[in-house]
């Protein structure tokens, strides 16, 4: 197989950073094609812990290329800071050569991180509670036609003449939100600054993952978020800004629809959520803050505790239907471990009727009473388990249950954060 994808398929955070570093031992290269740092991709190795947001997650793997697609939003001020970041340790002295930007992708300017917290500060109720990093605002800005793209960073001339297309309207609207203005001149300076560092990564990245497929290569393709998030799929208007999906691989960096591999959907053994919108399986007691304990449930962009609830099964195999899984990786189920039982949700009770799919109505959802059924806890420590054979029953029963309830084989398990602390049951290349 020449590719596979890795597909948050629940709200984000369910250990896809993890996978991609596990996978890419086998890869030529990781691409990320869609979302920004909002993402937080987290890889523990040796005990030491990376947290990523837009360097794709191959990269402690320092044989690999690590490539940024044209479907991304890109902050050069996060992006330098993480590659220097991750320079000033021994191990990854030569970063650059590992790294390619696409030259098409479109950048984050510091008027779209000033809009996005200028704008959910302003909203009373239905916060978003985005990560306020200006990836809703730039995206706008790409379907408006309006972008800066990272080849403009090259080039104070054109660099300002995309801005005079779009610098009077972002700052009127600043105004009128309250939030100090920006100057063109000095935008002009920090952005091309920014840019020359960028130069020597900065290419066709398209043009590079096609002859690598072409080439019979294995190239990994990394989401970010998750497929709740989508924003045409998701719990709209609560999601983010990009494509979450597989089908966004194409698109996001520039391959026929074909390329899309193998598609590999990563979920929590529970559930949770950052930021606000519809969560039936939320609990808000003594078992939802044990699974948050438990399980670090703290965002790892910007330190929020994350909601925590049941495993939400119609939404599982509603992100199955939308991405078709090849396989399922089910993560952190050592953090189950200690319950005396475990719930999952296999529908919702909507105006006194039970159904069995996720609503697509918005209002419907919220009003969603999950309908639960039990299964049995365990309370062996698993995190040294390496085999399905060697896991509790009921650990083992809850993963059939799983793999039952979605039609999907569940092929590697998570039991801890640990590259190593996995259980692999077939290869994930295919
Ligand atoms: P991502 O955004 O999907 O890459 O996920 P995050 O990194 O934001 O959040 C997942 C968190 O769970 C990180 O702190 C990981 O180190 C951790 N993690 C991943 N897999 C496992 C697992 O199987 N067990 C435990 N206990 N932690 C895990
Ligand atoms: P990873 O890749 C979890 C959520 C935010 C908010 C909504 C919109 O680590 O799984 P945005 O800043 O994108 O406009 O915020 O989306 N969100 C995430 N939640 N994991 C993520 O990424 C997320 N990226 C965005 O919390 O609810
Ligand atoms: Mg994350």
């Amino acid at each position: 197989m020449g590719s596979v994808v890795i597909i948050g398929a629940q709200w984000g955070d369910e250990g896809k950073g993890k996978v991609v570093d596990l996978l890419a031992e086998r890869a030529e290269i990781v691409a990320r094609y869609q979302g920004g740092n909002n993402a937080g991709h987290t890889l523990v190795v040796g005990g030491e812990k990376t947290v990523l947001h837009l360097i794709p997650s191959g990269i402690l793997r320092t044989s690999i290329r690590n490539v940024i697609g044209q479907g991304v939003v890109v902050d050069p001020r996060v992006f330098l800071g993480e590659i220097d970041a991750l320079e000033a340790r021994d191990a990854l002295p030569d970063l650059r050569h590992q790294l390619g930007l696409c030259h098409r992708a479109a950048v984050i300017m510091p008027y779209h991180v000033a809009l996005d917290k200028a704008r959910e500060a302003r909203l009373k109720g239905g916060k978003i509670g985005t990560t306020g990093r200006g990836i809703g605002p730039a995206y706008e800005d790409v379907a408006a036609r309006r972008a800066v793209r990272v080849g403009d960073l090259l080039d104070p001339e054109l660099l300002g003449q995309r801005l005079d297309r779009v610098l009077d309207e972002k700052n009127a609207l600043l105004e009128w939100l309250g939030v100090e203005p920006f100057d063109r001149a000095a935008l002009i300076a920090e952005m091309t600054a920014l840019g020359e560092r960028l130069r020597p990564i900065i290419c066709d990245t398209g043009a590079e993952v096609r002859a690598a497929l072409e080439g019979g290569k294995h190239v990994l393709f990394e989401g970010a978020q998750g497929v709740l998030l989508d924003v045409l799929h998701g719990t709209y208007p609560f999601v983010t800004s990009s494509n979450t999906i597989a089908g966004s691989v194409a698109t996001g960096l520039g391959l026929p629809a074909h390329a899309v591999g193998r598609v590999i959907g990563i979920a929590k053994a529970y559930a949770t959520r950052v930021g606000a919108g519809p969560f039936p399986t939320e609990l808000d007691d003594a078992v939802g803050q044990h699974l948050r304990d438990t399980g670090g449930e703290y965002g790892s962009t910007t330190g929020r505790p994350r909601r925590c609830g049941w495993l939400d099964l119609p939404a599982l195999r509603y992100a199955h239907a939308l991405n078709g899984f090849g396989a399922l990786v089910l993560t952190k189920l050592d953090v189950l471990t200690g319950l005396d039982s475990v719930e999952v949700c296999v529908g919702y009770r909507i105006d006194g009727q039970v159904l069995e799919v996720l609503p697509a109505d918005e209002a419907q959802l919220v009003g969603a009473e999950p309908v639960y059924e039990t299964l049995t806890g365990w309370s062996e420590d698993i995190t040294g388990v390496r085999t399905f054979e060697d896991l509790p029953e009921a650990a083992r029963a809850y993963v059939r249950y799983i793999e039952d309830a979605t039609g999907v084989p569940v092929e590697v398990i998570g039991v801890g954060p640990g590259r190593s602390e996995t259980l692999i049951r077939s290869d994930l290349w295919g």
